[in-house]
């Protein structure tokens, strides 16, 4: 089973950005938390980053075949990105989105999320610790999808 992890603009700079609202985690060691989980529970998972809208759509299209489910924080997309969450819908995939701060507590703009309709569940206000519940999150769904599976694999 494998879990693509995509994040938006600007979490290239957490560790370094507006540390009272991002705290003073790196991503990189957010990502080496979440792969050490997945190694833990026999899951293969990949990291992508990127800074441009369509390049986040375009992996959310190379998703479709080779991952089971996804986790996203689109970042500053989050509020403003239909093409994103067209993509989401496309791929059909259980799609968990996190977001570090409680959006729906900041500015007006920022409590309208485009891509929550789309996704599976949304995980916002644990810090960098909402990526580790998103892990635990999305194992739970994919083996219910696997137990729905075998069981139907069984009646037929
Ligand atoms: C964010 C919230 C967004 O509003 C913001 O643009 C980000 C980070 C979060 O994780 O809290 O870049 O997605």
């Amino acid at each position: 089973m494998k879990v693509v992890v995509i994040q938006g603009p600007n979490l290239n700079m957490l560790g370094i950005r507006e540390q009272q609202v991002y705290g003073p985690m790196k991503l990189e060691q957010i990502h080496a938390q979440m792969k050490d989980f997945a190694g833990q529970n026999g899951l293969e998972i990949e990291f992508f980053q990127s800074n441009l809208e369509g390049e986040i759509v375009d992996k959310l299209q190379e998703c479709y075949g080779d991952a089971n489910g996804i986790i996203i924080n689109p970042a500053a997309y989050t509020h403003t990105s239909i093409a994103i969450r067209d993509a989401i819908a496309a791929v059909n995939l259980p799609t968990i989105e996190v977001h570090i701060s409680n959006i729906y507590r900041r500015e007006e703009f920022r409590q309208k999320s485009m891509i929550a309709p789309v996704c599976a569940s949304s995980l916002v206000g644990f810090g960098p610790f909402g990526y580790h519940l998103a892990m635990v999150g999305m194992l739970q769904i994919l083996n219910e999808i696997q137990a729905m599976q075998e069981a139907q694999k069984a009646k037929a």
